[in-house]
């Protein structure tokens, strides 16, 4: 695809239901006692591949009017086949902390991407719960094989804050023989623990600690927020091209996840929400206007509420004077792509100045951008963010060999950033 926008981007849009929370609102009420409903669902590749697994465990999950409904089987059972969960890690790691503990053998696989994502993360702490797992290249990589059966609770201390394996924990957690308590080094979202809690299951969260005992959820009405992940698309864009004014509306504002709007005030983007509201996931309508940007320092505990956006924040830099470094975000390199080395290419050959670290980068700015063919390599957020970067290339074009990975989150991207740069949305 050959990108070819201008900006300024005007206008309010709504983005789709939060990713994160649309594979727990299928996986939880999978596991619970009575149906439950599900407004806002994102209707994506990623979550499709979570539907179609809690189907073959034995849910039904059909559509009704505006909700997505979901009848949990009397007991979840062995699923006939092996599951393929496509491009998305998330729900490979928390179906292999559900699977741990049914009965029966499950096969987790993925697309090419997936199957270059890290597994041993969660096969060493469910083995550790008495799980039964195992993985290819010495338990490293998908397929993941697990012989579900009894399970025992465990305290983990977790080497990098992950909210795939927390959650995989916890699942595991609910089938296991006494309490499971999951210790992080930083915050990850938290979006496993407020829907477990408003769904009944007694759990304690005591600083970066969370112990849950065993039991079953009850059904309920789930409301998915829209993604701020998705919008920080958008966002990053409106601040940095001069002229714009881009509102999302109705965008989750849970803390665990809001650090992209953190580093746009930063940098010195002007920002401001309205209609905030805070029962269950927090939302509101979030508005950005460009501002003279300056560089920022990303590090830290900042780092896994921002994880995901770090791609268009890179993107972002290459506008703001002076410099911005990342750090402590060594785990950019085991997303769908190792996301520091692509984006770091793709930027360079855009003209951008970009050192690459271990753990980070170092980008100084400004720089007008420049053509370039970018690699998108089956990651959505690569290709979301070069199609953002084309923006700041003054009508130079930017092409991307493969855009269909944009489907696993954010399908109607292309549909609404023409709106906004049309300034009619
Ligand atoms: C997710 C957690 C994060 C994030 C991913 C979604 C989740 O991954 O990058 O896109 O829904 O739990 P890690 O848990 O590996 O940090």
């Amino acid at each position: 695809m050959v990108c070819r926008r201008r900006g300024p981007l005007r206008g309010a849009v709504d983005v789709p239901g939060d990713k994160s929370v649309s594979h727990r609102a299928l996986i939880f009420p999978a596991l619970a006692t009575s149906p439950s409903r599900v407004r806002g669902l994102l209707d994506a590749g990623d979550v499709h591949s979570t539907r179609r697994a809690v189907e073959a465990l034995g849910a039904v999950v059909r559509g009704e009017e505006a909700y997505v409904v979901v009848e949990p089987p009397e007991r979840l059972h062995e699923p006939g086949d092996v599951v393929d969960c496509g491009n998305s890690g998330t729900s490979l790691r928390l179906l292999a902390g559900v699977l741990a503990g049914v009965p029966g053998l499950s096969v987790l696989t993925g697309d090419e991407s997936l199957r270059r994502r890290p597994v041993r993360r969660v096969i060493d702490p469910l083995r550790h719960m008495g799980a039964v797992l195992h993985a290819r290249e010495g338990d490293r990589l998908p397929p993941l094989v697990i012989r579900g059966g009894p399970l025992h609770g465990a305290r983990h201390e977790l080497p990098v804050a992950s909210a795939q394996v927390k959650s995989a924990l916890l699942l595991a957690g609910l089938s296991a023989e006494g309490e499971t308590t999951v210790v992080e080094p930083a915050r990850s979202r938290d979006h496993s623990e407020r829907l477990l809690a408003a769904m009944g299951v007694p759990l304690r969260i005591d600083g970066l600690s969370v112990t849950v005992s065993p039991g079953r959820p009850r059904g309920g009405t789930i409301e998915v927020p829209g993604d701020v992940s998705s919008a920080a698309f958008f966002l990053c864009a409106a601040a940095g091209l001069a002229g714009s004014e881009v509102t999302v509306r109705n965008c989750g504002l849970n803390p665990s996840r809001t650090g992209v709007l953190d580093v746009l005030e930063a940098m010195g983007a002007e920002l401001w929400v309205a209609n905030r509201t805070d029962e269950g996931e927090p939302r509101g309508d979030v508005t950005v206007r460009p501002g003279m940007l300056e560089g920022t320092v990303i590090e830290g505990p900042l780092v896994p509420r921002l994880i995901d956006e770090l791609p268009v924040i890179m993107v972002l830099a290459t506008q703001a004077e002076g410099t911005t470094v990342v750090r402590d975000a060594g785990e950019l390199r085991v997303k769908e792509s190792d996301r520091l080395a692509v984006m770091g290419e793709a930027l360079r050959a855009a003209g951008a100045d970009v050192r690459l670290f271990d753990d980070g980068c170092e980008i100084r700015g400004p720089t007008r951008l420049r053509a370039v063919d970018v690699r998108t390599r089956l990651d959505h957020r690569v290709a979301m963010s070069m199609t953002v970067a084309q923006l700041f290339a003054g009508g130079e074009p930017v092409t991307l060999d493969d855009v269909a990975c944009v489907g696993t989150s954010f399908p109607r991207f292309f549909e609404l950033l023409d709106r906004l740069c049309g300034g009619a949305a």
